[in-house]
């Protein structure tokens, strides 16, 4: 069995942070997002995996490499425009062959892995098999609708008017059947070739189609809020470590974790919490739900909940951040010029709440 995952697209529901960055290799509890679909493969005893690339096709490559640091073997797959899953799937033909595979969503974050899942499509005759779960806003996902027997009869993306609370999970298992169901389909209303579409074919065409309903949590990270909750509940799971130095002034509870290199000097940092390699805490206070990427000054200021991407200082801010996702290389800090006033450098698409 192979793996492919697709991790090409724009994601400008993550501007501005993905101006400059592939969305999948934003980190959540300091790993990449596109690191723990790779592992979940893998850890599934998949080591043949392909990656569909776009735009950013050279940071992923960077990244990832051949793959060699997980013990598997990468191939890079070329889509020039984002025109769909099901495209995706197109354009991975020639390395997909006849063998069955398991697609997963480069930007996914799901509890529990798919080894079970993997195994148990393995074990089967089935053409196809879709991962369900049951979510708040299903208008915002591709829905399925099953009969009383729990068999798959509809799937609807993004419909208005949803026919059931089960969302598709951006993880689907395949046979090689879905080489014919993608040259069948039509672009969708908004002009994508879509996976839902191509599995719907399937359904009509008799063959077999099966859903697996996921129970632990799982999301998918488009927009700034999912990737603070993503980073909530990954930061939940992690096994702390204290690698760096907490010097006797700082008070860092139980579920903290400190890599190498790290400081915190007289400082509070409640977890569960990630302080990333060679990053500095002083006089500061970092509260539950943070991740500080490497290389991070948090100095006379107070954040919570937070994630913080690499070489960002923080220094001698008055209020407490909170819920925030800031990007590389920011400067947040109080101004010592006169006139006293707020003085911003702000790329395109920032956002910012200022208290009254
Ligand atoms: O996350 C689950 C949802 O993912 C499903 O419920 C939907 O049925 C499915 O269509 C998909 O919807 P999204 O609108 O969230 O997909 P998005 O455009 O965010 O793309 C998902 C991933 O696939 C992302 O890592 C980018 C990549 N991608 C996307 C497109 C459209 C590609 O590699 N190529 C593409 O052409």
């Amino acid at each position: 069995m192979k793996g492919l995952i697709l991790s090409g697209g724009k994601a400008t529901r993550l501007y501005p942070l993905t101006y400059t960055r592939a969305k999948q290799l934003i980190p959540v509890a300091n790993k990449p997002v596109l690191f723990r679909v790779i592992e979940a493969i893998r850890d599934a005893g998949i080591t043949d995996i392909g990656i569909v690339v776009g735009e950013t096709a050279e940071e992923i490559k960077t990244a990832v490499g051949r793959g060699g640091q997980w013990g598997i073997h990468v191939t890079y797959i070329q889509q020039d425009n984002p025109l769909g899953l099901a495209h995706a799937v197109k354009v991975s033909q020639d390395f997909l062959g006849d063998e069955p595979f398991v697609m997963f969503l480069g930007d996914n974050v799901i509890q529990g892995g798919i080894a079970n899942l993997v195994q148990q499509f393995q074990e089967s005759d089935w053409s196809s098999q879709i991962v369900l779960t049951r979510v708040k806003h299903p208008e915002q996902y591709g829905v399925a609708e099953l009969n009383q027997d729990g068999r798959v009869i509809r799937l609807i993306e993004k419909p208005k008017d949803p026919p059931s609370d089960l969302a598709l999970v951006g993880i689907y298992m395949f046979d090689q059947l879905i080489h014919r169901a993608v040259e069948e389909i039509q672009p969708s209303w908004r002009g994508e070739m879509e996976i839902t579409d191509a599995i719907q074919w399937l359904v009509e065409h008799g063959h077999q189609v099966f859903p697996y309903i996921h129970r632990g949590w799982w999301i998918d990270t488009g927009r700034p809020g999912d990737m603070l909750e993503a980073n909530d509940l990954v930061l939940e799971e992690l096994s702390p470590t204290i690698e760096g130095y907490v010097d006797r002034d700082s008070q860092v509870d139980s579920r903290v974790t400190v890599e190498r290199g790290a400081e915190i000097i007289n400082s509070v940092v409640r977890g569960p919490t990630i302080i990333g390699q060679r990053s500095r805490v002083v006089n500061a206070y970092v509260g539950p739900f943070t991740s500080l990427y490497h290389d991070v000054v948090i100095e006379n200021s107070e954040i919570e909940r937070s994630i913080v991407l690499e070489s960002s200082v923080i220094r001698d801010i008055p209020a407490r951040i909170q819920d925030s996702l800031i990007g590389r290389n920011v400067v947040l800090n109080r101004s010592p010029i006169k006139p006293k006033a707020y003085k911003m450098n702000l790329g395109d698409y920032s956002q910012i709440g200022l208290l009254e």
